[in-house]
């Protein structure tokens, strides 16, 4: 038997009740961040985001949220990567968070649109020099022959660039997430964990706030 199958965990850190949640998702979801960082996760802005290409295959991967702003959760990247390419075809996708030192998660499904230029000028800016130059060498996704390739590409670009202001490639910048739905959830004991979900109501911008079943 495979020894995953014995694995058994009791969930015992937290409740999540509708007397103490915020009306306001975001709300809720800073305040569990915040949390989050002070209970030691120093990766708690670490967010799965998914995504979907033309034949609806849906893809999965790590970024990091840097703010959240101009209407919701914002991250940066390269636009022409495989994420980028999915969200021109498709502009509807999800963050996922999982903090497991406070047995929480939290989903949230919306439509992604480009963070104004301006914003994205601003955080290329505040990059250090050495991940401008890795931006601008890095088609983010496609192919290539070897490490050694990156690292001549890198090094080459790094001794053009020294002592000069790189301002940031077009196809390099932020996106941000408008969240339409969120579903917080809580671990708790024998199974009955709590889940709280919020839908937007689309003509009076209010949310929805129910409890889901574990
Ligand atoms: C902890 C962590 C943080 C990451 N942060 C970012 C990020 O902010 N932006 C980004 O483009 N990729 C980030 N990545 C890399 C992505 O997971 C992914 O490999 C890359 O963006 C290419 O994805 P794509 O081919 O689906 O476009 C991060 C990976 C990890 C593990």
């Amino acid at each position: 038997m495979s020894v995953l199958k014995t694995i058994r965990k009791d969930y015992l850190k937290g409740e999540l009740l509708e007397s103490e949640i915020s009306k306001d998702p975001v709300s809720q979801f800073q305040n569990w961040l915040d949390l989050a960082f002070k209970s030691g996760n120093d990766h708690a802005n670490a967010m799965t985001l998914s995504t979907c290409d033309k034949i609806n295959m849906p893809d999965s991967r790590i970024v990091l949220l840097r703010d959240i702003s101009f209407g919701g959760f914002t991250f940066f990247t390269n636009y022409g990567s495989k994420k980028g390419k999915d969200i021109d075809v498709n502009s509807n996708a999800s963050l996922l968070f999982f903090w497991p030192e406070l047995e929480r998660q939290i989903r949230i499904q919306g439509n992604v649109k480009f963070l104004p230029t301006k914003e994205s000028d601003a955080y290329f800016e505040s990059r250090p020099f050495e991940s401008k130059v890795g931006a601008l060498i890095s088609s983010q996704s496609s192919v290539v022959s070897s490490r050694k390739e990156m690292e001549i590409l890198f090094q080459k670009e790094f001794r053009k660039r020294e002592n000069t202001n790189i301002q940031r490639p077009d196809n390099w910048g932020g996106y941000v997430l408008v969240p339409s739905s969120f579903e917080f959830w809580q671990g708790r004991a024998n199974r009955l964990h709590d889940r709280i979900r919020y839908t937007l109501n689309g003509s009076d911008k209010s949310w929805l706030i129910e409890r889901l079943m574990p």
